[in-house]
C-alpha cells in the first residue's frame, strides 16, 4: 500500500444500514416497501406530487433520527489523517458522512454526493438548491425567489447524477477505488469498477455479501461494513 496516494472510494447504502437506514434492494428493503415507479422517478412526480413529496418528507425526518455507525466514522478519520487526495463519492441522500466528521473545514469537499442529498429542497423555478430540514408536501414558498416549485433534491432514475465529470477525473488520477455497501445494481456507480480497471486501477469491494459487480474487483472483503471499514482504514493509515 505504500505507493498509494490518490484514493476515490464509492459508498451505498449498505455503509448506513447499520445506523438503521433501510437498504434499496435487501429483503424488506425500500424497494419491496414502494414502487420506484410510483416515487422516484420525474413521471411520478408529474402524476402524483403528493405520494412522492409524503415518501420524501418521511425520509427527510426519518435519516434525522439516525446516528453514524464505526464505518462512517473510520472514513471520517481516514479523512482527517490522509495527505493524499481522497474522494468520497456516495450515492446516499443521508447525511452521516458529514455527521461523522467528514470534510469539515475544506474548501473543496470530498464527500460527493451523487443523487443528491435529503436534507435539501430543490426549486424547479429559480434553480436553487437550499437547505432544508422539514416537509414540503404543504408546498412552502422557495426561500430565494418565493416561488412554490420545491422538489427534493434526489436524483431520480432517468435524471443524471451530480458531478460525474469531477468523479472521473479522480478516478484517472486515483491509485485505489474502494466500494463499501453497495449491490452494483444501478449505473453509472456500478460502472465506476470498470472504469477504474481500464485505468489500471486496484480495486477493492467491502460489501456484507458479493456484489453484482463483485467478479470485477481484484480484492473483495465480505462482511458488516461497521467492521470491515474501520480494519481496513487501519491498514492504511498504518501503512501511511
Ligand atoms: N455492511 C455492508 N454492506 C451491506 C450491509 C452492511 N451492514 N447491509 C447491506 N449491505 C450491502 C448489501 O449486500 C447490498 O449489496 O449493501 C448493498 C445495498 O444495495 P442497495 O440496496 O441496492 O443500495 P445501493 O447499492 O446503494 O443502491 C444504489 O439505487 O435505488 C437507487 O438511488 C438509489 O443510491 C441508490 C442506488
Amino acid at each position: 500500500m505504500t505507493d498509494i496516494r490518490n484514493i476515490v472510494i464509492l459508498t451505498g447504502a449498505g455503509i448506513s444500514a447499520e445506523s438503521g437506514i433501510d437498504t434499496f434492494r435487501d429483503a424488506g428493503g425500500l424497494w419491496e416497501q414502494h414502487k420506484v415507479e410510483d416515487v422516484a422517478t420525474p413521471e411520478a412526480f408529474a402524476r402524483d406530487p403528493d405520494l412522492v413529496l409524503r415518501f420524501y418528507d418521511m425520509r427527510r425526518e426519518a435519516i434525522q433520527t439516525k446516528q453514524t455507525n464505526p464505518a462512517h466514522e473510520a472514513l471520517a478519520r481516514l479523512d482527517e489523517h490522509w495527505d493524499g487526495d481522497l474522494l468520497i463519492v456516495t450515492q446516499n441522500v443521508d447525511d452521516l458522512h458529514e455527521r461523522a466528521g467528514s470534510q469539515i473545514g475544506l474548501e473543496e469537499t470530498r464527500v460527493l454526493h451523487m443523487h443528491g442529498t435529503h436534507l435539501n429542497a430543490w426549486c424547479t423555478a429559480c434553480d436553487v438548491r437550499s437547505p432544508w430540514r422539514t416537509t414540503l408536501i404543504d408546498r412552502p414558498a422557495c426561500p430565494e425567489c418565493g416561488e412554490r416549485a420545491l422538489r427534493p433534491d434526489v436524483v431520480w432514475f432517468g435524471e443524471m447524477p451530480y458531478e460525474m465529470e469531477r468523479i472521473y477525473a479522480a478516478l484517472r488520477e486515483a491509485d485505489l477505488f474502494v466500494s463499501i455497501g453497495t449491490s452494483g445494481a444501478v449505473y453509472p456507480a456500478a460502472g465506476f469498477v470498470q472504469e477504474a480497471k481500464a485505468l489500471g486501477v486496484p480495486t477493492l469491494e467491502l460489501n456484507l455479501e458479493p456484489s453484482q459487480g463483485s467478479a470485477w474487483f481484484d480484492e473483495a472483503r465480505h462482511g458488516p461494513a461497521s467492521a470491515l471499514v474501520p480494519q481496513w482504514v487501519d491498514e492504511v493509515l498504518s501503512s501511511d
